[in-house]
C-alpha cells in the first residue's frame, strides 16, 4: 500500500474591520482560496470577530463587516464543503483556551508586541502622562487570543502578512511553554509569508491599504469601479510617448488579473508604443469588471440573504467544534480541570 501523506493543515483568521479591497483579494483571499482547493491541504478559515472588538464599539458595524467578509469569501469561490469556514465567536472553546494560555504566558512577552509598543510610542511622542493611554486589555493580550485561535486547531502553517509574523512567533512561544508544563499537546505553527504574492499598489502608487485611504473596493458598482481606476496616479507623459510598464501601477494591477503570457506581452507593447493613459485605464477597468462582475452579483445575492450566510457560518462552527470540543477537554484534563472521581 502506498503511504498517503496526511494533508497539511492550514489556518488563518480574517479580522472583520472594513470593506475588502482589491489588495485584500490579490494578497490574501485569492491565495487562501487556492490553498483550499489543494488535496494535500486541510484548511480552516475564520472571521476573527473577537479581535475586531479591540478597536470597534459599534455593534452594527461588527455585524455588518462580518456579513460582508463572509459573503466576499463565498462570492469569490471559497468552497465551504472543503474549507472549514467559521466565526470565531461561535467557538466558545477559543476564549476558554485563551485563559489556559494566559496562565503560561509571561507578561513581558506581551510588552514586546509591536502593536502595543507602537501605541505606547505614540503616547510618549504626544507627551501623554500615561504611556498606556487608550490601550485596552484586548489590545494588550491580542497575541494570546490569536495563539488560542491557532493552537485550538493545531495547524502546521498559518498564512499571514508580514505584520503578523511576530504574533505567530508568540503563538509558538506560548505553545512551547504549555507543552513544557503539561505535555506535548500543541504543534508549533509556522508563519507562511508568501514572498511571491504581489503586494498590490493603490491609487497613489503606495501599497494598497485601508490605512492609506488608497484602495479600490472589490464589490462597488461598475460606475464606482471605473471612477476608482480613473483616479489611479500615472505620470504626465502624452499619448504617443513611450511609457514604462514596470513602474506603472495600472500595469501591476493588470498583471495581477491576467496570467496569459501573450496578453501580457501585448499590453507591454501598448505601453512601449505610447498608448494614452486614458485608454490604458479604460482597458484595465474592463478587465477588472469582467473578472469581478460575476462574483459581484453573487456577493449581492449573499448580502441580501443573511439567513443563508448565517446557516453557512453555523455549519462551519459545528465542524470546527468537532475538533475544538474534545481537544479543550483533553487540555482541561492536562491542566487539572477534572472531575473529582
Ligand atoms: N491578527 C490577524 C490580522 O489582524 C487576524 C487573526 C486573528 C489571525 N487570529 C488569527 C490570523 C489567527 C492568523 C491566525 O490580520
Amino acid at each position: 500500500m502506498s503511504s498517503k501523506k496526511q494533508p497539511a493543515r492550514v489556518l488563518t483568521g480574517i479580522k472583520p474591520t472594513g470593506v475588502p479591497h482589491l489588495g485584500n483579494y490579490i494578497g490574501a483571499i485569492r491565495p487562501a482560496i487556492g490553498e483550499s482547493l489543494r488535496d494535500d491541504r486541510e484548511t480552516f478559515y475564520f472571521l476573527a470577530d473577537y479581535h475586531a472588538l479591540v478597536s470597534c464599539r459599534d455593534p452594527e458595524k461588527i455585524q455588518d463587516w462580518t456579513h460582508t467578509i463572509a459573503a466576499t469569501w463565498l462570492a469569490l469561490g471559497l468552497d465551504v464543503e472543503r474549507a472549514v469556514f467559521y466565526r470565531q465567536s461561535d467557538i466558545p472553546e477559543i476564549p476558554a483556551l485563551t485563559w489556559l494560555l494566559s496562565c503560561v504566558t509571561a507578561k513581558g512577552l506581551m510588552n514586546r508586541a509591536h502593536a502595543y509598543k507602537a501605541a505606547v510610542q505614540d503616547n510618549l511622542q504626544a507627551g501623554a502622562d500615561e504611556p498606556d493611554r487608550g490601550v485596552n486589555m484586548g489590545l494588550y493580550t491580542y497575541p494570546i487570543l490569536m495563539a488560542a485561535d491557532i493552537l485550538m486547531f493545531n495547524p502546521h502553517a498559518v498564512p499571514v502578512g508580514k505584520d503578523q509574523v511576530q504574533h505567530i512567533e508568540m503563538a509558538r512561544d506560548i505553545a512551547g511553554c504549555f507543552n513544557h508544563a503539561f505535555g506535548k499537546h500543541f504543534v508549533l505553527p509556522e508563519a507562511l509569508v508568501d514572498e511571491n504574492t504581489a503586494v498590490l499598489r493603490g491609487l497613489d502608487g503606495r501599497k494598497m491599504s485601508k490605512s492609506y485611504g488608497n484602495t479600490i473596493p472589490l464589490f462597488c458598482s461598475e460606475k464606482k469601479l471605473r471612477q476608482h481606476v480613473m483616479k489611479i496616479v500615472t505620470n504626465s507623459l502624452e499619448p504617443g510617448e513611450p511609457k514604462d510598464p514596470d513602474s506603472c501601477t495600472l500595469f501591476q494591477i493588470f498583471l495581477a488579473f491576467v496570467e496569459d503570457e501573450a496578453e501580457r506581452a501585448a499590453k507591454r507593447q501598448q505601453y512601449e508604443q505610447g498608448a494614452a493613459w486614458g485608454l490604458l485605464k479604460q482597458e484595465l477597468f474592463e478587465i477588472l469588471n469582467a473578472s469581478l462582475s460575476a462574483p459581484r452579483a453573487e456577493y449581492e445575492r449573499l448580502m441580501a440573504d443573511p439567513g443563508f450566510m448565517e446557516s453557512v457560518l453555523r455549519k462551519g462552527a459545528e465542524r470546527a467544534r468537532e475538533h475544538a470540543t474534545p481537544f479543550l477537554e483533553q487540555l482541561h484534563q492536562a491542566v487539572g480541570l477534572r472531575a473529582l472521581v
